[in-house]
């Protein structure tokens, strides 16, 4: 149905008849010309119908609308003088229609394509139309070259692809499951897997040595910009490796795939201890395209003349007072900007916001008289003040703090619009504390399967568990969480401990993860590995806003999928095959 794709119809072949199709993306009447763009996936040709040349294509041609598909065949002529268009890689040339097909015809569209402000609900229920836009086509063409590189760059270093089951036995990864409801094993359910994880390590036990999969994911938990209840993960697992084995093979294949998608960035990323990204960033996924680090200055507020303050700066275990400062602040806000602040971290739970001001007579703000003069003197030297700029202190807590101070930073570096966008700021934490305490509960920080810190002798040796360190690290973009990995625990006891230091029976360790103790049992190599989250890496290398423009048939933040109306409710035949009652349908 083509001799040529619309991109290939050049000067090159002037005078020669070619035959193109595609889809009408707009049609101009211009009396007895009739100018048609004819679109196919990656590119516009023109097609000119004159009723001098050709009166019956040009007749069809009156009927033709935006989006009706056409096969069209005619000779390629240069454009006249003038009229050439430098945008596109066909500007030079035109199509004379000899023959026009109207292969299929188009109701109007329901929305403009390309237009950005559309609604997204309408253009989630039309997905296959947004698909249509050019801005997509190069999304899933990017997409697929990032696949692409993956599996050549891992086949190169020796990795083996391996599926892993997607209906299966739960694997916890902070989320609730997808369940699938068993019909044989009435009352039964599997799960749909959070990632590979237990399976990648099991491959190991197998002898596999290096495996990766271009895994789908399931997590059912509240979505955000980031997040999608269904994912794709690309991810690796190595055996008799260690974490330096492990950062190389993930610094070599990100490259790769930056490489081949045509973006330059560096070989090696820059490292970050977990502890210093929360104390100057708040977080353990900093933005580090910008500065605006915290540093501490609770040993000078504790000898202040301020209870609430001095009183926070007992328990520097527990506590934090941090200073932010804002070059150029005091130029850059008003009074009023600057007491606003309080309110937006105040939604963070902070109890308030102080702030001093470097004025050309000294530092200057409303806590300024609860300090000595030294002191005043050891916050300007400490914050490397100077004249003009702002800071500002949070206090208390210091998960509150980190948390608060963190997204405060994001918040200023946002409205002071010092985010480069045409960056990329990659950065391994590293050292992952492996649980944290949240409500009294013991939780991996990672996973359950995270390799502890140990002493020579394989123990564990912590006072406060939080101060337990792992073999764990993130890999972040942007200020975003691009991927993460751990060496594993490969010894049937330490995994017991481990579960036991989280509240999990022995019962219930032995129900969940029976088959991976046993596996332990049965020469176990020492393991680790790493995955990334696809969708997120092609959101940030092609700057797109949400998660959803890089999914072929995304679900909304509700997980629902507009086009298809999943989820949906199904016939009572069904339920009844599957040893199934709706509680809802049967109240009502
Ligand atoms: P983790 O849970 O950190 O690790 O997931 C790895 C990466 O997957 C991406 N990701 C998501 N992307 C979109 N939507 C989601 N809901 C979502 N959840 C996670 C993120 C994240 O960094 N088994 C471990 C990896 C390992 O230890 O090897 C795991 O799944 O980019």
């Amino acid at each position: 149905m083509r001799t040529h794709y619309c991109a290939d119809v050049t000067e090159t072949n002037i005078g020669e008849t070619v035959t193109v199709s595609g889809w009408v993306s707009s049609r101009r009447d211009h009396g007895g010309l009739i100018f048609i763009d004819l679109r196919d996936k990656d590119e516009v040709v023109q097609v000119v119908c004159d009723p001098a040349d050709n009166a019956e294509a040009h007749k069809l041609a009156e009927e033709v609308r935006d989006q009706f598909v056409l096969i069209v065949t005619g000779k390629v002529r240069a454009r006249g003088e003038g009229l050439e268009n430098p945008k596109l890689k066909t500007g030079k040339i035109e199509i004379v229609a000899d023959k026009l097909i109207i292969e299929n015809r188009s109701l109007p569209m329901p929305f403009e394509l390309g237009d950005e402000k559309v609604n997204e609900e309408i253009k989630l229920k039309y997905r296959y139309l947004e698909l249509r836009t050019q801005k997509s086509y190069d999304i899933f063409k990017l997409r697929s070259k990032a696949t692409i590189a993956t599996r050549n760059t891992l086949d190169e270093l020796g990795f083996l692809e391996v599926e892993t089951p997607i209906i299966t036995k739960s694997t916890p990864e902070g989320a609730r499951d997808y369940l699938v409801p068993s019909r044989v094993h009435g009352g039964e359910f599997y799960a749909l897997p959070q990632s590979p994880q237990l399976f990648k390590q099991l491959l190991m036990v197998g002898g596999f040595d290096r495996y990766f999969q271009i895994a789908k994911c399931f997590r059912d938990e509240d979505l955000r910009a980031d997040r999608q209840p269904e994912f794709t993960q690309i991810d690796v697992e190595m055996s008799f490796c260690n974490q330096e084995d492990v950062i190389g093979v993930a610094e070599k294949l990100i490259h790769n795939i930056f490489d081949k998608c045509g973006f330059e960035i560096p070989t090696k990323f820059r490292r970050m201890d977990y502890m210093e990204a929360m104390e100057k960033y708040g977080t353990d996924k900093p933005d580090m395209r910008y500065d605006l680090a915290m540093v501490d200055v609770i040993d000078i507020f504790a000898r202040c003349d301020n209870e609430i303050f001095s009183n926070i700066a007992k328990d520097t275990k527990a506590n934090r007072i941090k200073a932010l400062k804002v070059p150029k602040g005091d130029e850059i806000f008003s009074k009023r900007q600057m007491k606003g602040f309080e309110d937006y971290v105040r939604k963070f739970g902070a109890s308030g916001l102080g702030y001093f001001q470097m004025k050309e007579d000294g530092l200057k703000g409303p806590l300024t008289k609860f300090f000595t003069d030294e002191d005043i003197q050891a916050i300007i030297e400490r914050c490397e003040l100077g004249v003009g700029d702002a800071v500002f202190f949070g206090a208390g807590n210091r998960k509150l703090v980190w948390d608060y101070m963190g997204r405060f930073r994001i918040y200023l570096a946002e409205i002071m619009e010092i985010i480069p966008e045409d960056k990329f700021e990659f950065l391994w934490v590293m050292n992952f504390p492996m649980f944290e305490v949240e409500d009294g509960k013991t939780k991996a920080m990672h996973h359950a399967f995270t390799m502890p810190e140990t002493d020579e002798n394989g123990k564990l040796v912590y006072d406060d568990i939080e101060d337990l360190k792992s073999v764990a690290y993130d890999i972040v973009l942007n200020g975003t969480e691009l991927g993460g990995g751990s060496i594993r625990i490969h010894k049937e006891d330490l995994q017991k401990e481990i579960f036991k230091l989280m509240g999990i029976s022995d019962e219930e360790a032995q129900e969940k993860f029976g088959f991976l103790l046993e596996a332990f049992k049965y020469g176990a190599p020492p393991h680790g590995g790493f995955a990334l989250g696809l969708d997120r890496l092609i959101m940030l290398m092609t700057g797109a806003s949400s998660i959803r423009d890089v999914i072929a048939f995304p679900k909304t933040q509700k997980a629902q999928c507009l086009l298809t109306q999943a989820p949906s409710p199904v016939e009572p035949e069904q339920l009844n095959e599957l040893s199934l009652r709706v509680r809802k349908q049967i109240d009502a």
